[in-house]
């Protein structure tokens, strides 16, 4: 039995698999309709979200599958006091297979060690969002036809942001990219990732205060929100929540085949006349994250052939 707990679980082979059976699906939707019959999700949700378990379920709902869960863990067991270990115990007597968001970093991990059925991590604290990771690859692939050979600005909570630590992870393993790290002091990306991820695999990275000095170089520029649930302090996040607003005077020296992401909610840091703007392509890629999801769910259950 498989699970998706890190995004280096999958190798690059396999990741190529996923982001072509989501191609497929795109092209051939009516074909997959049935796949998951009889099949069940379960979304446990120890934390909000919109995106990911809406396009989960949605997934699972177009694979023919059925889903069930919880959105919040005020409305689980966990209020009163039970583990996660003997959640998903239960719960994988009940789905063929789990997704799990939770605000603590490993607990999708523990849990893997537990169930009975597939885990697939939907995000734990601000250590890894997997699914998010594919979301962006396929996005990415998309939108520039190539994973390699291309220059990457992140741009804000480069400490905190999950979808950012996942996604370098996973596109370490590339060849061809230069990282443009764009945050105030305060949020820049963990020493864990300069080290394990950019030192070992011999990829340089530069570190930058401004988006002005660096667009007019970039690709990809992947915005992200100041991570408000993960400041100990709500005047230090207040201080540096509007540090990066992207507007159209911003985008006036970007390349004209630059691709903008960002894995949403977007609070600031995009202004909305953006997104009239060909190169937005956040949405697209919100799209992109429910077709690579059919995909993992079918991986995961041995489903693919
Ligand atoms: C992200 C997350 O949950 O880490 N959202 C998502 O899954 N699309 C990004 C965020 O919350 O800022």
């Amino acid at each position: 039995m498989r699970h998706l707990i890190d995004p280096m679980d999958l190798s690059v082979q396999e990741i190529e698999e996923l982001l072509d059976l989501a191609d497929d699906i795109i092209a051939h939707h009516e074909a997959y309709e049935k796949v998951c019959e009889g099949k069940k999700l379960a979304t446990l949700f120890f934390e909000p979200s919109t995106r990911t378990r809406l396009s989960f379920e949605a997934a699972m709902m177009e694979l023919g599958g059925n889903v069930l869960g919880f959105s919040s863990s005020d409305s689980s067991s966990s209020t009163k006091g039970e583990s996660v270990a003997d959640t998903v115990k239960v719960v994988s007597c009940y789905a063929d297979i789990i997704a799990m968001r939770h605000p603590k970093e490993g607990a999708p991990y523990l849990a893997s060690l537990k169930s009975d059925a597939p885990i697939i991590n939907a995000g734990d604290g601000g250590h890894n969002h997997p699914t998010q990771t594919l979301t962006d690859l396929l996005t990415i692939r998309r939108e520039k036809g190539r994973l390699g050979d291309l220059t990457i600005g992140f741009c804000g909570d480069l400490k905190f942001g999950r979808t950012v630590h996942s996604l370098i992870k996973a596109l370490s393993r590339y060849e061809g990219i230069r990282y443009v790290m764009i945050s105030p002091e305060e949020l820049e990306i963990p020493e864990y990732i300069k080290e394990e991820v950019f030192g070992k695999h011999g990829h340089s990275y530069e570190q930058v205060r401004t988006i002005d000095e660096v667009i007019d170089q970039l690709d990809i520029l992947y915005m992200t929100r100041v991570q408000k649930e993960r400041f100990f302090n709500e005047a230090d996040y207040i201080r540096l929540k509007d540090t990066y607003i992207l507007d159209v005077p911003k985008l006036k020296n970007a390349k004209a085949d630059l691709s903008i992401l960002h894995p949403l909610p977007r609070v600031n840091e995009i202004a909305a006349e953006v997104d009239e703007d060909p190169r937005a392509c956040y949405f697209r890629q919100a799209l992109n994250g429910k077709y690579v999801r059919m995909a993992l769910i079918m991986k995961l259950l041995g489903l693919e052939e």
